[in-house]
Protein backbone atom coordinates (compact mmCIF):
# COMPACT_ATOMS: atom_id res chain seq x y z
CA UNK A 1 0.00 0.00 0.00
CA UNK A 2 1.17 3.48 -0.57
CA UNK A 3 1.50 6.40 2.22
CA UNK A 4 -0.94 7.28 4.79
CA UNK A 5 -0.82 11.39 5.66
CA UNK A 6 -3.68 11.44 8.40
CA UNK A 7 -4.92 13.54 11.13
CA UNK A 8 -7.09 12.77 13.89
CA UNK A 9 -9.71 11.70 11.72
CA UNK A 10 -9.77 11.65 7.79
CA UNK A 11 -6.32 10.48 5.77
CA UNK A 12 -5.40 10.23 2.21
CA UNK A 13 -3.73 7.33 0.96
CA UNK A 14 -1.20 7.99 -1.66
CA UNK A 15 0.08 6.05 -4.51
CA UNK A 16 -2.71 3.23 -5.31
CA UNK A 17 -4.05 2.34 -8.83
CA UNK A 18 -7.57 0.70 -7.42
CA UNK A 19 -8.11 -1.10 -11.03
CA UNK A 20 -5.44 -2.87 -9.92
CA UNK A 21 -5.87 -6.06 -7.91
CA UNK A 22 -4.58 -5.79 -4.51
CA UNK A 23 -3.08 -8.29 -2.58
CA UNK A 24 -4.50 -9.22 0.76
CA UNK A 25 -2.01 -7.23 3.14
CA UNK A 26 -2.56 -4.06 1.06
CA UNK A 27 -6.07 -4.51 2.09
CA UNK A 28 -5.71 -5.10 5.35
CA UNK A 29 -3.87 -1.95 5.51
CA UNK A 30 -6.78 -0.27 4.19
CA UNK A 31 -8.75 -1.64 6.70
CA UNK A 32 -7.00 -0.91 9.30
CA UNK A 33 -5.97 2.55 8.54
CA UNK A 34 -9.80 3.09 8.03
CA UNK A 35 -10.29 2.02 11.82
CA UNK A 36 -7.44 4.50 12.84
CA UNK A 37 -8.37 7.25 11.23
CA UNK A 38 -12.43 6.68 10.18
CA UNK A 39 -12.40 8.62 6.56
CA UNK A 40 -10.17 7.86 4.14
CA UNK A 41 -9.54 9.03 0.98
CA UNK A 42 -7.91 7.39 -2.21
CA UNK A 43 -7.65 10.02 -4.75
CA UNK A 44 -7.16 10.04 -8.95
CA UNK A 45 -9.35 7.25 -9.27
CA UNK A 46 -11.71 5.93 -12.03
CA UNK A 47 -13.56 2.89 -11.64
CA UNK A 48 -16.98 1.96 -13.06
CA UNK A 49 -19.79 0.12 -11.08
CA UNK A 50 -18.14 -3.38 -11.36
CA UNK A 51 -14.79 -2.20 -10.40
CA UNK A 52 -16.14 -0.19 -7.19
CA UNK A 53 -18.19 -3.17 -6.47
CA UNK A 54 -14.90 -5.93 -7.27
CA UNK A 55 -12.93 -3.18 -4.80
CA UNK A 56 -15.25 -2.92 -1.88
CA UNK A 57 -15.95 -6.60 -1.75
CA UNK A 58 -12.61 -6.72 -0.85
CA UNK A 59 -13.79 -5.79 2.77
CA UNK A 60 -16.61 -7.90 2.79
CA UNK A 61 -20.45 -8.63 1.20
CA UNK A 62 -21.76 -5.54 -0.08
CA UNK A 63 -25.44 -4.77 1.05
CA UNK A 64 -28.25 -3.70 -1.25
CA UNK A 65 -29.10 -0.19 -0.25
CA UNK A 66 -31.10 2.55 -1.42
CA UNK A 67 -34.36 0.74 -1.88
CA UNK A 68 -34.27 1.77 -5.16
CA UNK A 69 -33.82 -0.17 -8.93
CA UNK A 70 -30.42 0.67 -9.61
CA UNK A 71 -29.20 1.90 -13.53
CA UNK A 72 -26.92 0.20 -15.03
CA UNK A 73 -26.01 3.31 -17.77
CA UNK A 74 -23.68 6.42 -16.48
CA UNK A 75 -24.34 10.45 -17.38
CA UNK A 76 -23.05 9.65 -20.55
CA UNK A 77 -25.29 6.52 -21.55
CA UNK A 78 -22.70 3.95 -21.37
CA UNK A 79 -23.71 0.54 -20.01
CA UNK A 80 -22.38 -0.23 -16.34
CA UNK A 81 -21.76 -3.81 -15.43
CA UNK A 82 -24.77 -5.47 -13.69
CA UNK A 83 -23.91 -4.42 -10.09
CA UNK A 84 -27.30 -4.10 -8.18
CA UNK A 85 -25.31 -3.42 -5.07
CA UNK A 86 -23.81 0.25 -6.51
CA UNK A 87 -26.27 2.59 -6.40
CA UNK A 88 -25.89 6.20 -7.90
CA UNK A 89 -26.19 9.44 -6.01
CA UNK A 90 -26.93 12.42 -7.80
CA UNK A 91 -28.96 15.35 -8.65
CA UNK A 92 -29.02 14.54 -12.51
CA UNK A 93 -31.65 13.53 -14.36
CA UNK A 94 -32.15 11.48 -17.26
CA UNK A 95 -35.15 11.59 -19.38
CA UNK A 96 -36.65 13.57 -16.40
CA UNK A 97 -36.04 11.07 -13.57
CA UNK A 98 -33.46 11.40 -11.69
CA UNK A 99 -30.58 9.29 -12.69
CA UNK A 100 -29.96 8.25 -8.51
CA UNK A 101 -31.02 9.05 -5.46
CA UNK A 102 -31.11 13.05 -4.86
CA UNK A 103 -31.96 13.67 -1.05
CA UNK A 104 -29.07 10.98 0.09
CA UNK A 105 -27.70 12.17 3.02
CA UNK A 106 -29.58 15.00 3.51
CA UNK A 107 -29.63 14.23 7.69
CA UNK A 108 -27.30 13.03 9.65
CA UNK A 109 -27.14 9.39 9.96
CA UNK A 110 -25.06 6.01 9.96
CA UNK A 111 -25.28 4.20 6.31
CA UNK A 112 -27.82 1.37 7.01
CA UNK A 113 -28.41 1.54 11.07
CA UNK A 114 -31.67 1.09 10.08
CA UNK A 115 -30.86 -2.75 9.07
CA UNK A 116 -30.00 -5.86 11.60
CA UNK A 117 -26.94 -6.00 10.21
CA UNK A 118 -25.47 -2.02 9.36
CA UNK A 119 -22.55 -1.75 7.11
CA UNK A 120 -19.28 -1.10 8.36
CA UNK A 121 -18.24 0.76 5.55
CA UNK A 122 -18.86 2.70 3.02
CA UNK A 123 -17.24 3.88 -0.03
CA UNK A 124 -17.90 6.92 -2.38
CA UNK A 125 -16.75 7.27 -5.08
CA UNK A 126 -16.58 11.28 -6.78
CA UNK A 127 -17.12 10.97 -10.74
CA UNK A 128 -18.24 14.82 -11.19
CA UNK A 129 -18.32 17.39 -8.47
CA UNK A 130 -19.96 20.64 -8.60
CA UNK A 131 -17.97 23.89 -9.15
CA UNK A 132 -18.59 27.30 -10.32
CA UNK A 133 -16.22 29.84 -10.53
CA UNK A 134 -13.21 27.89 -8.66
CA UNK A 135 -15.56 27.11 -5.51
CA UNK A 136 -16.67 23.19 -4.77
CA UNK A 137 -20.00 22.80 -3.40
CA UNK A 138 -21.27 19.45 -2.40
CA UNK A 139 -18.80 18.51 0.40
CA UNK A 140 -19.58 15.67 2.50
CA UNK A 141 -19.62 16.41 6.50
CA UNK A 142 -18.64 13.73 8.87
CA UNK A 143 -18.58 13.89 12.94
CA UNK A 144 -16.55 10.93 15.08
CA UNK A 145 -19.60 9.11 17.45
CA UNK A 146 -16.53 7.80 19.13
CA UNK A 147 -15.08 11.29 20.20
CA UNK A 148 -18.78 12.14 21.34
CA UNK A 149 -19.33 9.37 23.07
CA UNK A 150 -15.92 10.26 25.34
CA UNK A 151 -17.22 14.05 25.93
CA UNK A 152 -20.64 12.95 27.48
CA UNK A 153 -20.94 13.57 31.40
CA UNK A 154 -20.34 10.56 33.31
CA UNK A 155 -23.96 11.11 34.42
CA UNK A 156 -25.02 10.65 30.84
CA UNK A 157 -23.40 7.62 30.01
CA UNK A 158 -24.98 6.21 33.44
CA UNK A 159 -27.90 7.29 31.90
CA UNK A 160 -27.65 5.57 28.74
CA UNK A 161 -25.57 2.25 28.90
CA UNK A 162 -28.67 -0.07 28.57
CA UNK A 163 -30.78 2.21 26.66
CA UNK A 164 -32.08 0.58 22.99
CA UNK A 165 -33.53 2.65 20.19
CA UNK A 166 -35.68 2.12 17.36
CA UNK A 167 -33.72 2.79 13.89
CA UNK A 168 -36.40 3.36 11.06
CA UNK A 169 -36.16 3.25 7.35
CA UNK A 170 -40.01 4.19 7.03
CA UNK A 171 -39.81 6.97 9.64
CA UNK A 172 -37.16 8.59 7.53
CA UNK A 173 -39.01 8.25 4.29
CA UNK A 174 -41.89 10.16 5.35
CA UNK A 175 -39.96 12.50 7.02
CA UNK A 176 -38.02 13.19 3.87
CA UNK A 177 -41.00 13.04 1.90
CA UNK A 178 -42.79 15.60 4.14
CA UNK A 179 -39.73 17.75 4.16
CA UNK A 180 -38.04 18.12 1.13
CA UNK A 181 -40.52 16.94 -1.27
CA UNK A 182 -37.67 15.07 -3.48
CA UNK A 183 -39.30 11.67 -3.25
CA UNK A 184 -43.69 10.44 -2.66
CA UNK A 185 -44.75 10.36 0.60
CA UNK A 186 -45.79 6.73 1.32
CA UNK A 187 -49.21 5.44 2.87
CA UNK A 188 -49.15 2.52 5.59
CA UNK A 189 -49.83 -0.23 3.32
CA UNK A 190 -46.48 1.16 0.92
CA UNK A 191 -44.37 1.93 4.32
CA UNK A 192 -45.35 -2.07 5.44
CA UNK A 193 -43.03 -3.23 2.08
CA UNK A 194 -40.34 -1.09 3.34
CA UNK A 195 -37.48 -2.65 5.70
CA UNK A 196 -38.61 -3.38 9.04
CA UNK A 197 -37.62 -1.25 12.32
CA UNK A 198 -34.62 -2.45 14.56
CA UNK A 199 -33.36 -1.83 17.62
CA UNK A 200 -29.79 -0.84 18.51
CA UNK A 201 -28.00 -0.28 21.77
CA UNK A 202 -27.53 3.69 21.69
CA UNK A 203 -24.12 3.14 22.99
CA UNK A 204 -22.02 0.75 20.60
CA UNK A 205 -19.24 -0.62 20.53
CA UNK A 206 -16.74 -0.75 17.73
CA UNK A 207 -15.85 -4.08 16.79
CA UNK A 208 -12.45 -3.36 16.20
CA UNK A 209 -11.09 -0.34 18.26
CA UNK A 210 -13.47 -1.20 21.53
CA UNK A 211 -14.15 2.33 21.55
CA UNK A 212 -17.55 3.12 22.27
CA UNK A 213 -19.68 4.95 19.88
CA UNK A 214 -22.84 7.10 19.92
CA UNK A 215 -24.92 5.19 17.69
CA UNK A 216 -28.07 7.70 17.23
CA UNK A 217 -28.99 9.74 14.46
CA UNK A 218 -31.18 12.14 13.21
CA UNK A 219 -32.03 10.68 10.15
CA UNK A 220 -33.66 6.82 11.30
CA UNK A 221 -33.49 7.37 15.05
CA UNK A 222 -37.03 7.25 15.96
CA UNK A 223 -37.40 6.06 19.63
CA UNK A 224 -35.72 5.25 22.72
CA UNK A 225 -37.36 1.99 23.75
CA UNK A 226 -38.95 2.08 27.47
CA UNK A 227 -39.34 5.43 27.85
CA UNK A 228 -41.95 7.96 27.91
CA UNK A 229 -42.77 9.78 23.89
CA UNK A 230 -41.54 12.98 25.41
CA UNK A 231 -38.42 12.16 27.35
CA UNK A 232 -37.25 9.94 24.62
CA UNK A 233 -37.67 12.79 22.56
CA UNK A 234 -36.03 15.53 24.54
CA UNK A 235 -33.14 12.87 25.05
CA UNK A 236 -33.08 12.16 21.19
CA UNK A 237 -32.73 15.61 20.73
CA UNK A 238 -29.90 16.15 23.31
CA UNK A 239 -27.98 13.71 21.61
CA UNK A 240 -28.62 14.71 18.11
CA UNK A 241 -27.24 18.01 18.84
CA UNK A 242 -24.28 16.94 20.74
CA UNK A 243 -22.81 14.31 18.65
CA UNK A 244 -22.52 16.81 15.50
CA UNK A 245 -20.66 19.65 17.86
CA UNK A 246 -17.99 21.21 15.86
CA UNK A 247 -15.24 19.47 17.42
CA UNK A 248 -16.10 16.40 16.29
CA UNK A 249 -16.17 17.06 12.84
CA UNK A 250 -14.31 16.70 9.24
CA UNK A 251 -15.44 18.07 6.25
CA UNK A 252 -14.81 16.17 2.96
CA UNK A 253 -14.35 19.02 -0.19
CA UNK A 254 -14.79 16.23 -3.05
CA UNK A 255 -12.20 16.14 -5.80
CA UNK A 256 -13.30 13.98 -9.17
CA UNK A 257 -12.16 11.04 -8.99
CA UNK A 258 -11.94 10.93 -5.25
CA UNK A 259 -12.35 7.34 -3.60
CA UNK A 260 -13.66 8.04 0.07
CA UNK A 261 -14.49 4.87 2.71
CA UNK A 262 -15.89 5.86 5.95
CA UNK A 263 -16.34 3.38 9.19
CA UNK A 264 -20.09 3.80 9.74
CA UNK A 265 -19.41 2.79 13.61
CA UNK A 266 -17.37 5.85 14.39
CA UNK A 267 -18.89 8.51 11.73
CA UNK A 268 -21.96 9.78 10.80
CA UNK A 269 -22.25 11.61 7.84
CA UNK A 270 -24.53 13.84 5.81
CA UNK A 271 -24.31 15.71 2.27
CA UNK A 272 -24.20 19.28 2.48
CA UNK A 273 -26.72 20.56 -0.19
CA UNK A 274 -25.72 24.11 -1.48
CA UNK A 275 -25.67 23.75 -5.14
CA UNK A 276 -28.55 23.69 -7.85
CA UNK A 277 -28.47 22.68 -11.62
CA UNK A 278 -27.09 23.45 -14.43
CA UNK A 279 -24.04 22.33 -11.56
CA UNK A 280 -24.02 18.37 -11.38
CA UNK A 281 -22.81 16.27 -8.77
CA UNK A 282 -22.60 12.33 -9.58
CA UNK A 283 -21.65 9.74 -7.09
CA UNK A 284 -21.27 6.15 -7.28
CA UNK A 285 -21.34 4.50 -3.70
CA UNK A 286 -21.23 1.23 -2.04
CA UNK A 287 -21.81 -0.11 1.25
CA UNK A 288 -19.62 -3.48 3.19
CA UNK A 289 -21.83 -5.43 5.50
CA UNK A 290 -20.49 -5.49 9.26
CA UNK A 291 -21.71 -7.08 12.59
CA UNK A 292 -24.89 -6.35 14.78
CA UNK A 293 -24.11 -4.02 17.12
CA UNK A 294 -23.75 -4.47 20.89
C1 LIG B 1 -24.71 9.44 1.67
O1 LIG B 1 -25.33 9.85 2.63
O2 LIG B 1 -24.44 8.25 1.56
C2 LIG B 1 -24.26 10.40 0.58
C3 LIG B 1 -23.34 11.43 1.05
C4 LIG B 1 -23.03 12.42 -0.04
O3 LIG B 1 -23.56 12.31 -1.15
O4 LIG B 1 -22.23 13.34 0.20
Amino acid sequence: MGDVVGDEMGAEILGLNLRNTLDDTAIAKIEDTLYRYAVIVIRDQSLDTGQLAAFGQRFGPLQPSGRRKVQNKDADNRVQPDTPNVNFISNIKKNGKNMGSSDAGIYWHSDLCYEEIPSKATLLHALEVPEKNGIVYGATQFTNTAAAYEALSDEMKTRLEKLMALNSFRYMWNKKAHEFGRRPALNPAELDQLTPDVTHPIVRTHPHTNRKCLYVCEGYTSRIEGLPEAESEALLNELFAHVIKPEFRYQHEWRVGDLLMWDNCTVQHKATFDYEPPLRRLMQRCTVQGSKPF
